[in-house]
């Protein structure tokens, strides 16, 4: 059985108790819900690609309360440490060198010498860190190649009686995950669009780079692994992007005043247009539409701009051939 945690100081207590057993807690963040363990426990982030039925050779975001304590697992240079002041706490991820002494897992990070850091904006899961003693890896909480949850319920429909507990901290405001940076040659490359937006990033850090695959510092920059697997975050149903038209029988995710008529269900992630709004709506809407009695999902045209160029990522790869 998984146990729902309460967001208060008894839940926190809980959960905290459970990662330092080594137990699977899903916790929630701003961006959406983690999948935690105690990041310097082999036993315990094996764990984690064993419930997500992950391969292993996706590395791992590592989750701490405070800049001061990435400083003592991560090598910083002069722009991701200008980032991190800038962004943190927030959904911006930095990619860095292992620190000579880093506690974290060789398997978290699944053989590169890089780590991912990040300093998640939710108090809850800044106090729960803090209280646990020690930094968490977390990977979204869902079954390997799904869409991530962005409420408890959500967690629990893939991952149910597979993890110790959830901690129940209501719907993730941001609603996509965070925005992956690595510093190479002094300049920032964006290796998943993300919760932070392209126009905030430029403006703290200068003109971004936009690298799809990962790359490994170690390589000179090659791409080494495939941690952006090209169909992800994919619903069952079949998603076709920039309709300008529905039939009766496929579902509408539908995007700013004027809606298309004509779908079997429709959700307008906002009706407003507001890709901030689309971000936080997204994952719950491609759930709600996921549904047997459509023929395929049909999605309206959304402007990059904002957070929707994370959108529109996540869409393309829902979108993608299933291998
Ligand atoms: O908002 C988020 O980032 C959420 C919450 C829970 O923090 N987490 C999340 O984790 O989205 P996950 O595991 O679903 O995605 C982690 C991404 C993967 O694409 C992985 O390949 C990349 O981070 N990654 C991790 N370590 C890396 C490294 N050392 N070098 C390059 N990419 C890395
Ligand atoms: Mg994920």
């Amino acid at each position: 059985m998984t146990a729902i945690l309460p967001p208060d100081a008894r839940g926190l207590a809980e959960a905290a108790r459970l990662l330092r057993a080594g137990a699977l807690v899903a916790i929630p963040t701003e961006t959406v819900y983690g999948l935690a363990a105690d990041a310097t426990s082999d036993a315990a982030v094996a764990a984690i690609y064993a419930a997500k039925g992950r391969p292993t050779f996706n590395p791992l975001i590592i989750h701490v309360a405070d800049h001061a304590a990435a400083e003592r697992l991560g090598r910083f240079d002069p722009l991701s440490r200008q980032l991190a002041a800038s962004f943190w706490p927030g959904p911006l991820t930095l990619i860095l060198p292992r620190a000579a002494d880093c506690p974290v897992s060789l398997l978290a990070s699944a053989g590169l010498d890089t780590l991912a850091l990040r300093v998640p904006a939710h108090d809850l899961t800044r106090d729960l860190i803090a209280a646990a003693e020690r930094p968490l890896a977390a990977p979204s909480a869902n079954p390997s190649g799904r869409v991530s949850p962005t409420t408890a319920d959500h967690v629990l429909s893939g991952l149910q009686g597979r993890i110790a507990a959830v901690l129940d901290g209501g719907a993730c405001p941001i609603g996509v995950e965070s925005t992956i940076v690595q510093v190479l040659d002094g300049r920032a490359h964006v290796l998943r669009p993300g919760g932070l937006d392209r126009a905030a990033l430029e403006a703290a850090a200068g003109p971004v780079v936009t690298t799809a695959a990962m790359v490994d510092a170690r390589s000179g920059g090659a791409p080494v692994s495939p941690g952006q697997l090209a169909s992800h975050y994919a619903p069952r149903a079949r998603l076709r992007l920039n309709a300008r038209s529905v039939a009766p029988d496929e579902a509408l995710l539908a995007f700013g005043p004027e809606p298309l008529s004509g779908a079997r269900a429709t959700i307008n992630l906002s009706p407003a247009g507001d890709t901030t709004e689309a971000a936080s709506r997204l994952f719950a809407a491609l759930r709600a539409l996921d549904r047997p009695d459509i023929a395929g999902i049909a999605v309206m045209p959304i402007p990059d701009m904002g957070l929707g160029e994370a959108v529109n990522d996540r869409l393309t790869r829902a979108a993608a051939p299933r291998g």
